[in-house]
């Protein structure tokens, strides 16, 4: 009995740690985390470079490339049809040619085109997919990468990934930070 009440004084006077979320909480908040940055990551602005075949896509509506290009052995072309002699460095408005630094296609097995959030995220976890990185490479290359960076500056009157490029990130930043869980099967933005 003394010894219960004196357990009990020394509870009730210490102060009180900073209560972390319940394990369940956490991984609730990180999967929706991750669904609200799918809507970037489903936008035509990135799917259209991250196709699952070997031609880029284009517009809204995702149609094949025109004139027909194919990725090649290195994703930027084929010779006489290298991705660089038409995409600059730069959007071309009058000639409607969009551009960024080193325009070439995602590998084939970074696709996101017809994967449902889970799926993307399942294979930007894993370094056999991802271009060998860790989480936080994951995060700076999503907040910095300047192909992602052209998905806010598409030019012509492309319609821009939903969101900024910094809010991208902090998504990214705040996912890993609450342990990367993957959103489930059936989960849509
Ligand atoms: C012009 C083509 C192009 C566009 C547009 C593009 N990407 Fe990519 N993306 C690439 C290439 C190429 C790689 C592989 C780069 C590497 O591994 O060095 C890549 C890789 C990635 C990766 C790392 C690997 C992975 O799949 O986890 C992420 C994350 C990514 N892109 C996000 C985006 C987002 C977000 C957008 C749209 C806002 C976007 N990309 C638009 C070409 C593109
Ligand atoms: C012969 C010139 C030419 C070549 C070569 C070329 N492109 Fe394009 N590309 C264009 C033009 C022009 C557009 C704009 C079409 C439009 O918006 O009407 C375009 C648009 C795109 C878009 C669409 C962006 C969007 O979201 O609407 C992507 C992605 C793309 N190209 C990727 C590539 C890749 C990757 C390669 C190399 C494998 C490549 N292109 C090679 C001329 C070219």
């Amino acid at each position: 009995m003394r010894r219960g009440l004196l357990l009990l004084l020394v509870a009730c006077a210490s102060p009180r740690p900073e209560q972390p979320p319940p394990a369940q909480d956490r991984a609730e908040r990180s999967r929706a985390l991750f669904l609200q940055a799918s809507r970037v990551f489903l936008h035509p602005r990135c799917v259209n470079c991250h196709p699952d075949g070997d031609s880029p896509h284009q517009g809204m509506e995702a149609r094949l490339h025109d004139p027909p290009v194919l990725r090649g052995v290195a994703d930027e072309g084929v010779v006489g049809m290298r991705c660089d002699s038409c995409h600059q460095e730069h959007n071309l408005e009058l000639a409607r040619v969009p551009g960024a630094p080193h325009w070439h296609l995602a590998p084939r097995f970074m696709a996101w085109e017809g994967k449902s959030p889970r799926q993307i995220c399942e294979q930007m976890k894993d370094p056999q997919r991802n271009g060998s990185r860790t989480l936080s490479q994951i995060v700076e290359h999503n907040a910095h990468d300047k192909l992602v960076a052209w998905g806010w500056s598409p030019g012509h009157g492309r319609e821009p990934a939903p969101g900024t490029q910094e809010e991208l990130g902090k998504l990214v930043a705040a996912w890993v930070e609450s342990g990367a869980e993957c959103p489930a099967e059936g989960a849509r933005p």
